[in-house]
């Protein structure tokens, strides 16, 4: 079977791309990049795929239609079967999103469904909570929605602002973006009335609890 064509649409700094074409480096990766598709000319991230000598067009995101005619003509020209946005910033066409259906996916900087939308780090900090993350889903037109198919946790920090706190999400969205899609380019990802099955997968043992006290423990309720 030959390696899963992948197709990356970006709108800038390019983190995320850079972590899967370095995956999809790894002569054993079932997936290969294909084509990077961004909608601002100016992204850095058009500098990473450049740099990896791997093909990329910009398209004006002037209007939803005819952004979402003109990609779907070039992903379809370079044999694409999976999308991955990758910081990739506007809404995109209903009728795009359909088509791709299952076979487009996205990474966003917070546990889903919570915090949607942009800023996720920021609202993650507003509401206080003690841990925070990420999640690779499959796209549905809804904003931020869709089955959800790996999610990474990190803890918030004591004093923690905006920027630490996505510094620290940013480097497991790195980890998790390339497993999620190696998991798909190995046909292991199936969605299941709107649910994501995976074959052969474990979840972790490890809990975490937040906060601890100062000898790393976690502080039990009657010192118990
Ligand atoms: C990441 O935090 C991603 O989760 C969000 O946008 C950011 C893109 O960063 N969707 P980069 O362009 O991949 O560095």
């Amino acid at each position: 079977m030959g390696r899963l064509r992948v197709g990356v649409l970006i709108s800038g700094r390019g983190s995320n791309l850079q972590a899967l074409i370095r995956a999809c480096a790894d002569p054993v990766c079932p997936a290969e990049i294909v084509l990077v598709i961004s909608n601002r000319p100016e992204a850095p991230g058009l500098g990473v795929a450049a740099a990896a000598g791997i093909p990329s067009d910009t398209i004006r995101h002037r209007e939803r239609g005819t952004f979402a005619a003109e990609a779907e003509r070039r992903l379809r020209q370079g044999g694409v079967g999976l999308v991955c946005l990758a910081g990739f910033t506007r809404v995109l066409d209903t009728g795009f999103v359909e088509a791709w259906r299952d076979r487009m996916i996205n990474i966003h900087p917070s546990l889903l469904p919570a915090f949607r939308g942009l800023d996720a780090q920021r609202q993650a900090l507003e509401a206080g909570v003690r841990f925070a993350g990420c999640t690779v889903h499959f796209v549905r037109p809804e904003l931020d929605s869709g089955p959800i198919i790996a999610q990474a946790v990190v803890p918030v920090h004591p004093g923690d602002d905006e920027a630490r706190l996505s510094a620290r999400i940013l480097t497991v969205e790195h980890r998790l973006y390339p497993l999620a899609l190696r998991l798909i380019a190995e046909g292991r990802v199936r969605v299941v009335a709107e649910r994501v099955e995976i074959d052969g997968w474990r979840a972790p043992e490890a809990i975490a609890i937040n906060p601890q006290d100062a000898a790393g423990e976690a502080l039990a309720p009657n010192g118990s």
